[in-house]
C-alpha cells in the first residue's frame, strides 16, 4: 500500500513539475516581469509600437541559459504587461550574430520596402561577425536591416547588407534610429567605443555621419553601448535627452545607464550640465532604451541584470528578466533638469486588493503583515512620508532571508541592501549595499516600490532616484516592515497585491 501510495506520488510530481515549469511558475520566475519561456535573454531590442501591439525583441541565445550565437526573440502585448513570446524573429547569418538595434514604422516608405501602401517596419541592428573578431580585425561589427510586412511576424533581410559599414572601430554598435520630422531624415544614435555617432539616412540604406559627441563628457568607466535619442516636451519648449549605456563603470559598479540633458538640431547633439546624470542606479537596469512609435509617451524598459554576474545567477530554465516599463518624463529640480521613470499606468490592469493607511506616527517597527491582510509578493508599496527621516522596508521570510530598502538622511541617499535576502554566494560583489542619492529637496519623502518574488524596483521622490535590484530567496518573501530609530509620521502608505502575468 505504503509502495503505491509513493508511485502515485512520485508519477504525480513528474506531471505536475513540467506543468508548474511551463506555466513559468518555477522558483524565482518573475510573475509581473517578462522573462523568456527559456534560455538566454539580455539587452531589449526593437521596441516598437504598431496596431495596438507593443514589440518587445530581445538578445536571445535559444540554444543555452548562457549568452551565446546571438538572435533576437520577440514578445507581444496589448498592455505592457501581459506579454506572449513569439517565434525567434531574426538568426544570425554568414555577417554575423544579431545584436542589438531598433524598429521603426516607415510610414513614409523611405526605404521602398512597403507593399500595397502599407508602411513596412525596418529593424536596424548590429551584425557581430566572430570570424571577423577572432582575426583580430577592428571591422567586425557593421549595421544591417531587415523588414516586415506582416507587423513583425516575419523578417526578409535586406540583400545589400550591411548597409553602415565599420570605419575601423571594434565597438561600432547598437543602432537606435528615429525619424527627425524637421529635418524628414532619419538619425541612427550610434554607440561607439567611447563616444556616440549621430549618422542621417533619407531611406534607412544609405547613412551619413553627421557628428559625434561625448568622448570627454560624462561616465568612461567602460564602454559606451546602446543609446537612445528622445525629445520631450518641456511646457512648450523641445528638450532632447540621450540617454547612453556604459559597462563597466556604473555608480554601483557594472553595467548602468547614464543620460545627458541638452539639444539636438538634427546634426548635433549638445548638452550644458556638467553632472553625470543616471537613470537606474541600481546594479540591475541595463541597456534600457525606449519604445519607438508612441508619439508624446516615452516608454522605457531595461534588461534586469548585470553583466558582472548575469550568466551565473542561480536559474536554469531561463536567464534573466526585463524591467518594469516605465514612464519618462523631465522634472525641474532648482536650475537642473532630470528624467524621472515611474511604472506605467498599465499597472493598474493587475492591480488588486487596495489597502491604505492615512495619517499615523511610528516608532521602531510597523508591521504590515499585522496590519492589513493577505500582505504577499508581487506588490507595489507607496508610502508618503514626513519630513525626511531615515527609515527602511524590509521584505522577509521566515527563514531568516530579508531584502531591506531605506533611506539614511545623514548621507541625504537611499539604499537597498541584499546582503542576506537568500542565494548570494555566486559572486563576491552580490551581496554589497548599493545607494542613490536623493535628488528631490522636497520635504516629504515620496517612495514606490515595485517587489516582485526575485526583483525590487524603487522609485523614491516621484521617480527622480531608482534603483533596481534582483535577489533569490529560499522561500518568497511574505512579512514587510517599517522600521526606523526615530519617529516617523506616515502621511500615507498602501499596499496593491499585483497579479501574476502568467496565469
Ligand atoms: C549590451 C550589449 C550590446 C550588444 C549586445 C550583445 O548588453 O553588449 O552592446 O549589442 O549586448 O548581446
Amino acid at each position: 500500500m505504503k509502495r503505491t501510495i509513493y508511485i502515485f506520488l512520485a508519477a504525480l510530481f513528474l506531471f505536475v513539475q513540467p506543468i508548474c515549469a511551463q506555466s513559468y511558475h518555477e522558483q524565482y520566475r518573475p510573475q509581473i516581469h517578462f522573462s523568456p519561456k527559456e534560455h538566454w535573454m539580455n539587452d531589449p531590442n526593437g521596441m516598437v509600437y504598431y496596431n495596438g501591439v507593443y514589440h518587445l525583441f530581445f538578445q536571445y541565445y535559444p540554444g543555452a541559459s548562457v549568452w551565446g550565437p546571438m538572435h533576437w526573440g520577440h514578445a507581444t502585448s496589448t498592455d505592457l504587461m501581459h506579454w506572449k513570446q513569439e517565434p525567434v524573429a531574426l538568426y544570425p547569418d554568414s555577417l554575423g550574430y544579431i545584436f542589438s538595434g531598433s524598429v521603426v514604422v516607415d510610414k513614409k516608405n523611405t526605404s521602398g520596402f512597403g507593399v500595397n501602401g502599407k508602411p513596412p517596419l525596418v529593424a536596424i541592428f548590429t551584425q557581430h561577425d566572430t570570424a571577423g573578431e577572432r582575426a583580430h580585425t577592428n571591422t567586425f561589427q557593421n549595421q544591417s536591416i531587415a523588414y516586415s510586412n506582416n507587423a513583425g511576424k516575419t523578417w526578409i533581410k535586406y540583400k545589400n547588407n550591411p548597409v553602415l559599414k565599420n570605419p575601423g572601430i571594434s565597438d561600432f554598435r547598437d543602432p537606435k534610429v528615429m525619424w527627425y520630422d524637421e529635418g524628414s531624415k532619419w538619425i541612427m544614435t550610434l554607440a561607439v567605443k567611447d563616444h556616440i555617432a549621430f549618422y542621417s539616412s533619407p531611406d534607412l540604406k544609405s547613412w551619413t555621419l553627421e557628428s559625434e559627441f561625448g568622448k570627454e563628457i560624462g561616465a568612461h568607466g567602460g564602454v559606451w553601448e546602446c543609446p537612445d535619442l528622445i525629445s520631450f516636451d518641456d511646457n512648450g519648449k523641445q528638450v532632447w535627452a540621450l540617454i547612453v549605456n556604459i559597462n563597466p563603470g556604473g555608480p554601483n559598479g557594472g553595467s548602468a545607464t547614464q543620460y545627458f540633458i541638452g539639444d539636438f538640431d538634427g546634426k548635433t547633439f549638445t548638452t550644458s550640465g556638467n553632472n553625470i546624470k543616471w537613470l537606474d542606479y541600481g546594479p540591475d537596469e541595463y541597456a534600457g532604451v525606449t519604445w519607438s512609435n508612441t508619439d508624446n509617451r516615452k516608454i522605457f524598459l531595461g534588461w534586469m541584470s548585470n553583466w558582472s554576474y548575469a550568466q551565473v545567477v542561480p536559474t536554469q530554465a531561463w536567464r534573466s528578466a526585463a524591467t518594469l516599463p516605465r514612464n519618462l518624463s523631465l522634472v525641474h529640480v532648482g536650475s537642473d533638469i532630470f528624467i524621472s521613470s515611474k511604472p506605467v499606468v498599465e499597472l493598474n490592469n493587475i492591480s488588486f486588493n487596495l489597502q491604505s493607511l492615512q495619517n499615523f506616527t511610528f516608532n521602531k517597527a510597523f508591521d504590515l503583515s499585522q496590519q492589513m491582510n493577505n500582505i504577499q509578493l508581487p506588490c507595489k508599496l507607496d508610502l508618503n512620508v514626513q519630513d525626511a527621516k531615515s527609515f527602511s522596508i524590509v521584505f522577509s521570510n521566515d527563514k531568516n532571508e530579508a531584502i531591506v530598502v531605506g533611506y539614511d538622511e545623514a548621507q541625504k541617499r537611499y539604499y537597498i541592501n541584499r546582503a542576506k535576502s537568500g542565494e548570494t554566494n555566486f559572486e563576491k560583489s552580490f551581496n554589497l549595499e548599493r545607494t542613490a542619492p536623493r535628488i528631490s529637496n522636497a520635504k516629504n519623502i515620496y517612495l514606490t516600490i515595485i517587489a516582485d518574488v526575485s526583483s525590487i524596483e524603487l522609485f523614491a521622490d516621484d521617480g527622480l532616484s531608482v534603483m533596481t535590484e534582483i535577489y533569490f530567496p529560499s522561500k518568497p518573501f511574505d512579512t514587510i516592515q517599517l522600521q526606523t530609530e526615530e519617529s516617523i509620521k506616515v502621511d500615507n502608505l498602501s499596499f496593491t497585491g499585483l497579479k501574476g502575468i502568467w496565469r
